[in-house]
């Protein structure tokens, strides 16, 4: 569609002994996106599931541009507490399958909405963070790059920062506010081109990161869900595993990692 071309077929029609009917190629396009449920069983809780308030505060009513200028306290309160409990977190199973694949993949992307760094520390090095990241603050008045902060908890509330003396804010991408812009391109451009996409843990509710999948299958795609609960996308994907993500994902993967 669209004049590109159709990509390879994800899998190998013969398969290997021993590992099943599917392996992938090497070479297969491969672009993973991840959402909140890939870390819950890390101990991270989703944004819409339980465990997703704080205090009676939906990350909508916080994780907004409106609610800073309002109460810079009051949302720095709520990241200071959210960077507590990643904190306490390590990555799981699903997070280490994803550092793995990318080790035996030649053309791997890995596209998050996280902010709490577990793939990183998962040992993935490709990392598209299209929502930004927890651990790093930046200046209101954008007078120096962003700069990492894993002081844990932060030492004032709301943090200043450190040149200027402005008001600082966490590093991520609010409601209503724009994705960074070349992170975004690099995550539609891979979705674009690959030939499977495997999307985990997301309620696939948020924009533009919803729309990647569809990307991937207007050119051909195949789309993967690892999600307990249905979302928009399942009904469009060729394979649905209903289970949660530290089970799900190191299993399918083990089947399909390409031999040698
Ligand atoms: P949500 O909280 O909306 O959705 C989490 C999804 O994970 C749900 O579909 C759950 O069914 C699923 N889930 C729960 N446990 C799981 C498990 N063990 N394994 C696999 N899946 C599991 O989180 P996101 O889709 O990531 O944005 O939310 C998208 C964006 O909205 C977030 O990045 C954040 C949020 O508000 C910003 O902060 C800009």
């Amino acid at each position: 569609m669209h004049g590109q071309s159709e990509p390879d077929p994800p899998y190998s029609q013969e398969g290997q002994p021993g590992r099943g009917p599917a392996a992938l190629r090497r070479s297969t396009r491969v672009v993973i996106l991840t959402g909140a449920g890939i870390s819950a069983e890390s101990g991270v809780p989703t944004f819409r599931g339980p465990g997703g308030l704080w205090r009676s505060y939906r990350a909508e009513d916080l994780a907004t541009p409106q609610a800073f200028r309002r109460d810079p306290e009051l949302v720095w309160q709520w990241y200071d507490w959210r960077r507590s409990v990643v904190g306490a977190c390590l990555p799981n199973a699903a997070h280490r399958a994803l550092a793995d694949m990318e080790r035996a993949l030649d053309d791997f992307v890995l596209v998050t909405q996280n902010v709490d760094g577990l793939h990183r520390l998962a040992g993935s090095r490709r990392v598209l963070e299209l929502h930004g990241n927890i651990w790093r603050l930046r200046c209101t008045l954008e007078c120096r790059p962003p700069w990492d902060d894993r002081r844990d908890p932060l030492p004032e509330i709301p943090p200043r920062c450190p040149a200027c003396g402005a008001l600082a804010r966490p590093d991520v991408v609010w409601f209503g506010e724009a994705l960074p812009g070349e992170v975004l391109a690099a995550a539609m451009d891979a979705s674009r081109r690959c030939a499977l996409m495997l999307v985990v843990g997301t309620s696939a509710l948020v924009q533009p990161a919803a729309s990647l999948p569809l990307l991937a299958l207007e050119n051909g795609a195949h789309l993967v869900e690892i999600n307990p609960q249905a979302t928009p996308l399942s009904r469009l994907a060729g394979e649905v595993l209903r289970e949660p993500a530290a089970r799900a994902l190191p299993r399918w993967w083990a089947e399909r990692r390409p031999g040698g």
